[in-house]
């Protein structure tokens, strides 16, 4: 079924009429086009794909290549869902002018809708830059795995009242730079609910409450497939690495024991065509 792809503003109303939206993250075709078909209304391609994808400790070694290639596969799979591309780390730090250009990068090669970044007053430029270059970008506060190291590990932030002020300022900075939404991530509810009737632009959560206008989750996390660690925030909905073990090890069980592959799973010889290789193996 086909449906009509979310825009701005319809991300805008949906958060003036208490519409939650849905979003995950995906990185390859097969994992869009299900989410699409579901009705998911948001896609981004994370750069956790660094983690989930390619078995990397953290985000940091990602490049903007690999965005851009899982981009294009989310893209083609799923036309119709407003997609999201993630700066990876070091793609917006190093200037404006790059980061610019990475963004332009991300739209011209994956057609993505927006991009997101990370970080608060520190990229208030950086989002500024790419919002008056015609692109919608969304800002990403509160916990930035990018930035883990600064952080001292993967912790929750703005649990205490100058920590959450931090956060709360980061919001508005961010909004005022041009912003046209922003995610919080791994925050108590309370700040999530001050930011989002603070701001008049969409304010959603990872980690960050209910009281927020939408929820995303990290889709590997989310259908039971990543298995190296379980964030509190996360609730399992799927137990898809259990399925492929399963699946695995009764492979294995079909092969060695000679059950594998049946009749059913035969290419046979034409009629007649047996015996004529025999007589001409014969000669
Ligand atoms: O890369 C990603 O999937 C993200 C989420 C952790 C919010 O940025």
């Amino acid at each position: 079924m086909s449906r009509k792809k979310l825009t701005v503003l319809d991300l805008q109303e949906m958060k003036e009429r208490g519409d939650r939206v849905v979003w995950v993250t995906a990185y390859d075709f097969i994992t869009a086009q299900l989410a699409e078909q579901a009705g998911i209304d948001m896609l981004l391609v994370g750069d956790s794909l660094g983690m989930c994808i390619y078995g990397y400790d953290g985000t940091i070694p990602v490049t903007m290549d690999q965005c851009i290639y899982h981009c294009e596969a989310v893209r083609r799979a799923a036309r119709n869902t407003f997609v999201i591309g993630d700066m990876p780390f070091g793609s917006y730090q190093i200037s404006t002018e790059a980061a610019i250009a990475n963004a332009v990068r991300f739209h011209k090669e994956a057609h993505v809708d927006a991009v997101k970044l990370e970080g608060g007053a520190r990229v208030a430029d950086v989002v500024r830059g790419i919002a008056n270059s015609g692109m919608l970008v969304m800002g990403h506060i509160g916990l930035t795995p990018q930035s883990s190291n600064a952080l001292g590990g993967f912790k929750a932030q703005g649990r205490t009242a100058e920590t959450a002020m931090a956060v709360i300022e980061d919001a508005r900075i961010v909004y005022e730079a041009g912003a046209f939404s922003i995610l919080i991530e791994a925050v108590p509810p309370e700040v999530t609910q001050i930011i989002r009737d603070d701001l008049p632009i969409p304010v959603y959560s990872i980690g960050a409450g209910i009281h927020a206008d939408g929820q995303l989750m990290i889709v590997s996390d989310l259908v039971g497939h990543f298995q190296a660690f379980t964030p509190k925030f996360v609730k399992r909905y799927g137990n898809v690495a259990g399925e492929i073990t399963k699946s695995f090890e009764s492979y294995i069980k079909d092969v060695k024991k000679g059950a594998f592959p049946g009749d059913e799973h035969t290419y046979r010889m034409i009629d007649g065509e047996l015996p004529r290789l025999i007589h001409e193996l014969k000669k």
